[in-house]
């Protein structure tokens, strides 16, 4: 079977995370790069989140990148890790083994993710699910890049409200102007925005499936899932697979209801910096430039995901 190459920009994060795993159990992806971006924690956390998680499942044959410490324009980093959704390190309470024998990729991320564009000759496709800040730099760097990218599933926006304010959803809200450089770029993409992540939520019967699989991966799952139980005890967010549902729009399609429209970002707003205008009803005039997720299956989704985690290879 030929693997489709995937390169994965994130914030890892808890749901990062779980995506991440998602990826590598996926027979039919080939991750060929994680890139770092500053978002749900300081970049150094999340790069480190990443090389640490790929040596702890014996991937440390996937380059790690370091990447954007700090949005486009807005003032949005978190410099001191975070304290609320993720956890201080991104990871929730978990600290993963500090990596031992892999080092970061000397490149920046936006030129990993040109190198591995030229060298995929069109095949790569990009799983987003940070704030778009790299791949806006990769494509203001390098005017054929946007001719290479086959696709950019990510998780972003909302068509109806919003979580880190009632009209913008965080990936967009931390940099806004990177989110509106990549929407108009012409790149073919997936919206999988907060309509449907919000219903991509997890059971605790699937925490007891992937714990019971006694993997590394499922038993990382699951007390990553452990945490936002945790987390919604206290009256935090749900269980909820933002991430890897956007993972599962290039995978498992029949998880996802999905339909073209015009969308672009308000990134010059006092109030609505960060919100996603996705034209349902066709007033811009303008030609849809994406697919938007509008539907989810959520059983078909929790069974994909349960799936392809205790597919993880044990290394
Ligand atoms: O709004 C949800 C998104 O913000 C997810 O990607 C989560 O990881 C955070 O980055
Ligand atoms: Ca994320």
């Amino acid at each position: 079977m030929n693997k489709r190459p995937f390169l994965i920009d994130c914030d890892t994060g808890t749901d990062d995370a779980i995506a991440i795993m998602a990826a590598l159990g996926s027979p039919q992806v080939e991750v060929r790069a994680v890139t770092s971006v500053n978002g749900n924690v300081s970049e150094n956390y999340t790069s480190q989140n990443n090389l640490d998680l790929l040596e702890y499942l014996g991937r440390t044959d996937i380059p790690v990148a370091h990447g954007a410490v700090r949005p486009l324009l807005s003032g949005i980093v978190n410099d001191e890790g975070g304290t609320g959704t993720h956890g201080k390190t991104g990871l929730g309470t978990i600290t993963l083994p500090h990596a031992q024998c892999s080092s970061f990729d000397c490149r920046i991320a936006s030129e990993l993710v040109y190198d591995l564009a030229v060298e995929c000759a069109g095949d790569l496709e990009l799983l987003v699910i940070g704030p778009m800040t790299n791949i806006a730099i990769a494509l203001c760097n390098h005017r054929d890049l946007a001719g290479l990218i086959k696709h950019i599933w990510f998780m972003g926006g909302a068509a109806h409200g919003g979580n880190v304010s009632p009209t913008a959803e965080f990936n967009i809200w931390v940099d806004p102007e990177a989110a509106h450089i990549v929407f108009q770029s012409g790149i073919p993409m997936t919206m999988v925005g907060l309509d449907v992540t919000l219903k991509a939520v997890m059971t605790e019967e699937d925490v007891a499936q992937l714990r019971c699989k006694g993997s590394k991966a499922g038993t990382l799952a699951a007390d990553l899932l452990d945490f936002m139980l945790q987390r919604r005890s206290k009256g935090g967010e749900d269980l909820v697979m933002h991430d890897a549902l956007a993972l599962a729009a290039a995978l498992c399609p029949e998880c996802l209801t999905c339909k073209d429209f015009f969308a672009d970002v308000e990134h010059t707003g006092s109030y609505t910096a960060g919100h996603t205008f996705v034209d349902l009803r066709g007033v811009s005039g303008r030609a849809p430039n994406m697919s938007v997720a509008l539907e989810v299956d959520p059983s078909l989704f929790r069974k994909w995901l349960v799936n392809a985690i205790c597919s993880v290879p044990e290394k």
